[in-house]
Protein backbone atom coordinates (compact mmCIF):
# COMPACT_ATOMS: atom_id res chain seq x y z
CA UNK A 1 0.00 0.00 0.00
CA UNK A 2 1.57 3.48 -0.85
CA UNK A 3 2.57 6.18 1.79
CA UNK A 4 1.50 9.50 2.23
CA UNK A 5 3.07 11.85 3.92
CA UNK A 6 1.80 13.89 6.92
CA UNK A 7 2.28 17.43 8.49
CA UNK A 8 4.81 16.56 11.43
CA UNK A 9 3.35 15.53 14.44
CA UNK A 10 4.16 14.06 18.05
CA UNK A 11 2.16 10.89 16.19
CA UNK A 12 3.21 8.63 18.80
CA UNK A 13 1.06 5.61 20.22
CA UNK A 14 0.15 4.14 22.27
CA UNK A 15 0.26 7.33 25.44
CA UNK A 16 0.38 6.03 28.75
CA UNK A 17 -2.35 7.82 31.37
CA UNK A 18 -0.67 8.68 34.75
CA UNK A 19 -1.37 10.95 37.71
CA UNK A 20 1.46 12.65 38.61
CA UNK A 21 1.06 13.66 42.39
CA UNK A 22 3.33 15.97 44.21
CA UNK A 23 3.44 17.25 48.10
CA UNK A 24 4.95 20.79 48.20
CA UNK A 25 6.80 22.30 51.10
CA UNK A 26 3.35 23.42 53.18
CA UNK A 27 2.44 19.79 52.85
CA UNK A 28 -0.23 20.44 50.07
CA UNK A 29 -0.87 18.07 48.01
CA UNK A 30 -1.51 17.94 44.37
CA UNK A 31 -2.04 15.33 41.25
CA UNK A 32 -2.64 15.94 37.26
CA UNK A 33 -3.01 13.42 34.41
CA UNK A 34 -0.51 13.38 32.36
CA UNK A 35 -0.08 11.44 29.09
CA UNK A 36 3.16 12.80 27.77
CA UNK A 37 4.97 10.79 30.23
CA UNK A 38 7.79 8.02 29.18
CA UNK A 39 10.59 5.62 30.01
CA UNK A 40 13.98 7.81 28.96
CA UNK A 41 17.00 5.90 30.60
CA UNK A 42 16.93 1.71 31.72
CA UNK A 43 19.93 2.56 33.71
CA UNK A 44 19.77 4.46 35.86
CA UNK A 45 15.97 4.41 36.13
CA UNK A 46 14.86 7.30 34.60
CA UNK A 47 11.48 8.45 33.81
CA UNK A 48 10.53 11.69 32.12
CA UNK A 49 6.64 13.92 31.63
CA UNK A 50 6.57 16.56 30.01
CA UNK A 51 4.52 19.74 31.63
CA UNK A 52 3.26 22.61 30.37
CA UNK A 53 4.46 26.14 32.77
CA UNK A 54 1.15 26.75 33.66
CA UNK A 55 0.54 23.76 35.70
CA UNK A 56 0.56 23.71 39.42
CA UNK A 57 1.85 20.20 39.47
CA UNK A 58 5.14 21.46 37.23
CA UNK A 59 5.48 24.66 40.17
CA UNK A 60 5.00 22.32 42.65
CA UNK A 61 7.64 19.74 41.32
CA UNK A 62 10.42 22.64 40.86
CA UNK A 63 9.79 23.38 44.49
CA UNK A 64 10.37 20.45 45.98
CA UNK A 65 12.76 18.20 42.85
CA UNK A 66 10.40 15.13 43.82
CA UNK A 67 7.48 13.66 42.05
CA UNK A 68 5.07 10.36 41.87
CA UNK A 69 3.70 8.77 38.70
CA UNK A 70 0.78 6.81 39.46
CA UNK A 71 -0.29 3.90 36.94
CA UNK A 72 -4.83 4.34 37.50
CA UNK A 73 -7.02 1.14 36.25
CA UNK A 74 -9.88 1.31 33.96
CA UNK A 75 -12.28 1.98 36.74
CA UNK A 76 -10.79 5.12 37.62
CA UNK A 77 -11.12 6.39 34.60
CA UNK A 78 -13.46 9.54 34.78
CA UNK A 79 -11.63 10.76 38.13
CA UNK A 80 -8.46 10.69 35.63
CA UNK A 81 -10.30 13.03 33.25
CA UNK A 82 -11.31 15.73 35.80
CA UNK A 83 -7.80 15.47 37.51
CA UNK A 84 -6.76 16.21 33.79
CA UNK A 85 -9.43 19.07 33.27
CA UNK A 86 -9.46 20.67 37.43
CA UNK A 87 -6.75 22.60 38.51
CA UNK A 88 -5.01 21.93 42.27
CA UNK A 89 -5.27 25.93 42.37
CA UNK A 90 -8.96 26.19 42.75
CA UNK A 91 -9.55 22.72 44.63
CA UNK A 92 -8.34 20.37 46.92
CA UNK A 93 -8.19 17.32 44.12
CA UNK A 94 -7.51 14.40 46.69
CA UNK A 95 -10.68 15.10 48.12
CA UNK A 96 -13.15 16.35 45.16
CA UNK A 97 -11.95 13.03 43.43
CA UNK A 98 -12.03 10.76 46.35
CA UNK A 99 -8.30 9.30 46.13
CA UNK A 100 -6.77 8.65 48.95
CA UNK A 101 -2.80 9.67 50.09
CA UNK A 102 -0.85 7.19 51.20
CA UNK A 103 3.18 7.88 52.37
CA UNK A 104 5.60 7.36 49.38
CA UNK A 105 8.52 5.38 50.87
CA UNK A 106 11.63 7.28 49.92
CA UNK A 107 10.16 10.65 49.35
CA UNK A 108 7.75 12.85 50.74
CA UNK A 109 5.61 13.65 48.33
CA UNK A 110 2.07 11.25 48.42
CA UNK A 111 1.30 8.07 46.66
CA UNK A 112 -1.89 7.36 45.40
CA UNK A 113 -3.72 3.79 47.04
CA UNK A 114 -6.06 3.66 44.20
CA UNK A 115 -3.30 3.37 41.61
CA UNK A 116 -1.70 -0.45 41.98
CA UNK A 117 1.53 1.06 40.78
CA UNK A 118 3.25 4.06 41.86
CA UNK A 119 6.75 5.34 40.78
CA UNK A 120 8.26 7.46 43.17
CA UNK A 121 11.01 9.70 41.46
CA UNK A 122 13.56 12.30 42.56
CA UNK A 123 14.13 15.21 39.92
CA UNK A 124 17.24 15.44 38.36
CA UNK A 125 16.96 17.82 35.97
CA UNK A 126 14.43 20.41 33.92
CA UNK A 127 14.64 20.61 30.36
CA UNK A 128 12.82 23.39 28.47
CA UNK A 129 11.40 22.39 25.10
CA UNK A 130 8.53 24.83 23.81
CA UNK A 131 5.00 24.20 25.07
CA UNK A 132 6.57 21.57 27.42
CA UNK A 133 8.86 21.55 30.21
CA UNK A 134 10.19 17.75 30.59
CA UNK A 135 10.64 16.68 33.81
CA UNK A 136 13.25 14.05 34.27
CA UNK A 137 12.76 11.87 37.61
CA UNK A 138 15.41 9.21 38.45
CA UNK A 139 12.94 6.21 39.94
CA UNK A 140 14.27 5.50 43.36
CA UNK A 141 11.39 3.07 44.51
CA UNK A 142 8.40 1.45 42.98
CA UNK A 143 5.28 0.30 45.13
CA UNK A 144 2.41 -2.22 43.63
CA UNK A 145 -0.23 -4.00 45.21
CA UNK A 146 0.97 -6.96 46.35
CA UNK A 147 -2.30 -8.74 44.63
CA UNK A 148 -0.50 -7.94 40.98
CA UNK A 149 2.95 -9.84 42.13
CA UNK A 150 4.28 -12.77 40.64
CA UNK A 151 6.35 -15.25 42.53
CA UNK A 152 9.24 -13.22 40.75
CA UNK A 153 7.86 -9.91 42.14
CA UNK A 154 7.16 -9.00 38.23
CA UNK A 155 4.18 -6.44 38.07
CA UNK A 156 1.29 -8.85 36.07
CA UNK A 157 0.20 -5.27 34.19
CA UNK A 158 -2.91 -6.65 32.50
CA UNK A 159 -4.17 -7.45 36.37
CA UNK A 160 -3.44 -3.59 37.44
CA UNK A 161 -5.76 -3.09 34.32
CA UNK A 162 -4.13 0.56 32.75
CA UNK A 163 -5.26 2.24 29.70
CA UNK A 164 -4.08 4.71 26.87
CA UNK A 165 -4.83 8.03 25.68
CA UNK A 166 -4.92 8.39 21.90
CA UNK A 167 -6.51 11.40 19.91
CA UNK A 168 -8.36 12.57 22.87
CA UNK A 169 -9.88 9.36 23.63
CA UNK A 170 -8.95 6.60 26.38
CA UNK A 171 -8.42 3.20 25.65
CA UNK A 172 -8.27 0.03 27.83
CA UNK A 173 -5.95 -2.27 26.25
CA UNK A 174 -8.79 -3.65 24.99
CA UNK A 175 -11.72 -1.43 24.24
CA UNK A 176 -12.82 2.75 24.26
CA UNK A 177 -13.56 3.50 27.48
CA UNK A 178 -14.08 7.15 27.05
CA UNK A 179 -13.12 9.97 25.80
CA UNK A 180 -10.91 13.64 26.50
CA UNK A 181 -13.78 15.37 28.79
CA UNK A 182 -16.45 12.92 28.81
CA UNK A 183 -16.82 13.13 32.77
CA UNK A 184 -17.92 16.39 32.31
CA UNK A 185 -20.54 17.04 29.63
CA UNK A 186 -21.83 20.04 31.26
CA UNK A 187 -18.64 22.23 30.23
CA UNK A 188 -16.70 19.98 27.64
CA UNK A 189 -13.38 21.49 27.11
CA UNK A 190 -11.87 23.01 23.86
CA UNK A 191 -9.52 20.94 23.53
CA UNK A 192 -7.48 17.21 23.66
CA UNK A 193 -5.01 18.16 26.78
CA UNK A 194 -1.63 17.58 26.78
C1 LIG B 1 -5.69 12.55 29.26
C2 LIG B 1 -4.97 13.83 29.64
C3 LIG B 1 -3.61 13.92 29.46
C4 LIG B 1 -2.92 15.08 29.83
N1 LIG B 1 -1.57 15.13 29.64
C5 LIG B 1 -0.90 16.24 30.00
C6 LIG B 1 0.53 16.27 29.87
O1 LIG B 1 1.18 15.29 29.50
N2 LIG B 1 1.15 17.45 30.20
C7 LIG B 1 0.46 18.54 30.65
O2 LIG B 1 1.09 19.59 30.93
N3 LIG B 1 -0.88 18.52 30.83
C8 LIG B 1 -1.57 17.38 30.52
N4 LIG B 1 -2.92 17.32 30.72
C9 LIG B 1 -3.60 18.48 31.30
C10 LIG B 1 -3.45 18.61 32.84
O3 LIG B 1 -3.70 17.37 33.49
C11 LIG B 1 -4.45 19.67 33.35
O4 LIG B 1 -4.14 20.92 32.80
C12 LIG B 1 -4.56 19.75 34.86
O5 LIG B 1 -5.74 20.45 35.15
C13 LIG B 1 -3.36 20.44 35.53
O6 LIG B 1 -3.64 20.48 36.90
P1 LIG B 1 -2.80 21.37 37.96
O7 LIG B 1 -2.98 22.82 37.55
O8 LIG B 1 -3.46 21.04 39.26
O9 LIG B 1 -1.38 20.95 37.87
C14 LIG B 1 -3.63 16.17 30.38
C15 LIG B 1 -5.02 16.06 30.58
C16 LIG B 1 -5.67 14.90 30.24
C17 LIG B 1 -7.15 14.78 30.49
Amino acid sequence: MAKKVLQPDTALYPCPVVLVSVTDSKGRANCMTASWCGIVCSNPPLISVSIRPKRLTGEMIKEVREFVINIPRTSLVKEVDLAGILSGRSIDKFKRLNLTILNASKIKSPIIKECPVNIECKLIEIKPLGSHEMFIGEVVAVQADEELLDKEERIDYKRADPFVYNQGEYFSLFERIGHYGFSNETHPPQNFGG
